[in-house]
C-alpha cells in the first residue's frame, strides 16, 4: 500500500522532500496545500499529486492522506502541525520543530492528547551513515566522548524580507542551521549540558548572522559548535573520544561517509543516498505510523525538547527574541 503524503507549504524544502519521496517505491505525495491555488497546482503537477487545496485546513481533513508534511517557515509550525494533529493526521514537521520551548511543549502536548504521531524533520538522524556513527559510539568504539565539533554555515544573499533574515519569520542562523549542530551534539549527549556559553553577530535586520556555542557536560566533555548564514564554513563534523575519533564527512547534515579512527586503524562506512537523503526520514515516518508508534526513536519528543531548551538558552545569551514573542510577553 502506498503511503500517501499531504504537503503544507509547497516551497523550497517541500520540493527537495518530493525528490526523496520519488525514490521510495511505496510512497507518494498525493495532496498539496498552498495559500494559493495556482502554487498548489504547479507543485502538484511537478510531483504528480492528484489533489490540490487552496488552504491548509482543507488538506488536513482529506481522508486519503496518511501523513502531513509541514514545510512552512518556523513561526507557522505550531499552528499548522497542531491543526493536522487535531484532525488525527500524523505529522512530520520541518526543523526547528517550533520557535521556542513553550511552543514545542504545546505541540507535543497536542500530539499526546490526540494520540497521534509527531516527528521533527531532523533528517540527518535518519541517514544510514549517521545511524552507523551512533552504533559505533554506543558500542564504545571511541571510548568516552570528549568533544563534538561541528559547524553549519552558508553564504546567503541578504534579503530582509526572506525567512532567513526577517525577525517576523524567526530568522537567524541559530534556528535555521544551528539546530543541526545542536541536534548532532544532543544525539550523543541526550541530557542537559551543565553550562552553555554563546556569542553571536547580530546583523542589520536584528537576527543572528552567525552564532558560536560552547557546551559543557557533567563529564567535562565539550561541544564546540557554530552556525552562520552569511559565510560558508567547513561542514565536516568530528566526534573525539578517549579511545578514538569519528570524522563525519561534510556536509555532515546529509553525509554519505564517516570514518572511525582508532590509533592507526581506520574503518570507513560509506553509503550513497537513493535520492537526496530526504527519503530516509520519510521512510522512518511511514514505518512508525504503520507500526502504530507515536514518536520515532531516532528523533524523540524529548530530543526536540532538549534541543530547543539549548537554543532558548543560547537566544537568551545573545539577546535575540522575535517580535511575536515580545507581544506574547506583553500580553
Ligand atoms: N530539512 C532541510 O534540509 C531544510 C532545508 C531548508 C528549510 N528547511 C525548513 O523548512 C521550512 C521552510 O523552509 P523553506 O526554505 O522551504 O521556506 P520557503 O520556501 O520560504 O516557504 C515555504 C512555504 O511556506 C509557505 N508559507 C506560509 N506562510 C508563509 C509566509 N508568511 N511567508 C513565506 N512563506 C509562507 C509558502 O507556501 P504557500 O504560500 O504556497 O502556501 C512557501 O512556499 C523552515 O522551517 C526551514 O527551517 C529545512
Amino acid at each position: 500500500m502506498t503511503f500517501r503524503w499531504g504537503v503544507i507549504g509547497p516551497g523550497a524544502i517541500a520540493r527537495r522532500f518530493s525528490q526523496g519521496i520519488a525514490a521510495i517505491d511505496d510512497a507518494a505525495i498525493t495532496a498539496v496545500a498552498s495559500r494559493s491555488a495556482e502554487r498548489a497546482q504547479a507543485f502538484a503537477d511537478e510531483v504528480g499529486a492528484s489533489t490540490v487545496y487552496d488552504s491548509y485546513d482543507k488538506l488536513v481533513a482529506d481522508p486519503d492522506v496518511d501523513a502531513v508534511y509541514v514545510a512552512t517557515p518556523h513561526p507557522y509550525h505550531l499552528n499548522q502541525a497542531s491543526m493536522a494533529l487535531n484532525a488525527g493526521k500524523p505529522v512530520l514537521c520541518e526543523k526547528p520543530l517550533c520557535v521556542n520551548g513553550d511552543q514545542v511543549d504545546q505541540l507535543i502536548s497536542c500530539a499526546k492528547n490526540n494520540d497521534v504521531f509527531l516527528m521533527e524533520a531532523m533528517w540527518t538522524r535518519c541517514l544510514p551513515v549517521m545511524r552507523k556513527v551512533k552504533d559505533w559510539v554506543d558500542a564504545g568504539k571511541i571510548g568516552e566522548i570528549k568533544q563534538v565539533k561541528a559547524s553549519f554555515g552558508f553564504n546567503a544573499a541578504l534579503n530582509p524580507e526572506g525567512r532567513l533574515f526577517s525577525p517576523e519569520l524567526a530568522g537567524g542562523s541559530l534556528l535555521d542551521v544551528g539546530v543541526y549542530v545542536v541536534a548532532l551534539t544532543q544525539r550523543f549527549f541526550p541530557g542537559a549540558p551543565k553550562s552553555i556559553k554563546a556569542t553571536a553577530e547580530i546583523g542589520s535586520t536584528g537576527v543572528d548572522e552567525q552564532c558560536s556555542m560552547l557546551l559543557q557536560y557533567d563529564s567535562g566533555a565539550l561541544a564546540i559548535i557554530d552556525s552562520a548564514v552569511r559565510c560558508q564554513t567547513d561542514s565536516t563534523a568530528f566526534i573525539f573520544g578517549s579511545e578514538g575519533s569519528i570524522r563525519i564527512e561534510g556536509p555532515f547534515w546529509c553525509t554519505t561517509k564517516a570514518t572511525l579512527r582508532i590509533g592507526d586503524n581506520e574503518e570507513v562506512f560509506e553509503q550513497a543516498h537513493k535520492a537526496n537523503g530526504f527519503e530516509y526520514e520519510a521512510e522512518e515516518v511511514a514505518r512508525c505510523v504503520r507500526a502504530g508508534e507515536k514518536e520515532s526513536p531516532l528523533i524523540t519528543h524529548a530530543d526536540s525538547v532538549q534541543v530547543m531548551a539549548i537554543m532558548d538558552e543560547v537566544r537568551k545569551q545573545i539577546s535575540l527574541s522575535y517580535p511575536f514573542e515580545l507581544l506574547a510577553v506583553k500580553e
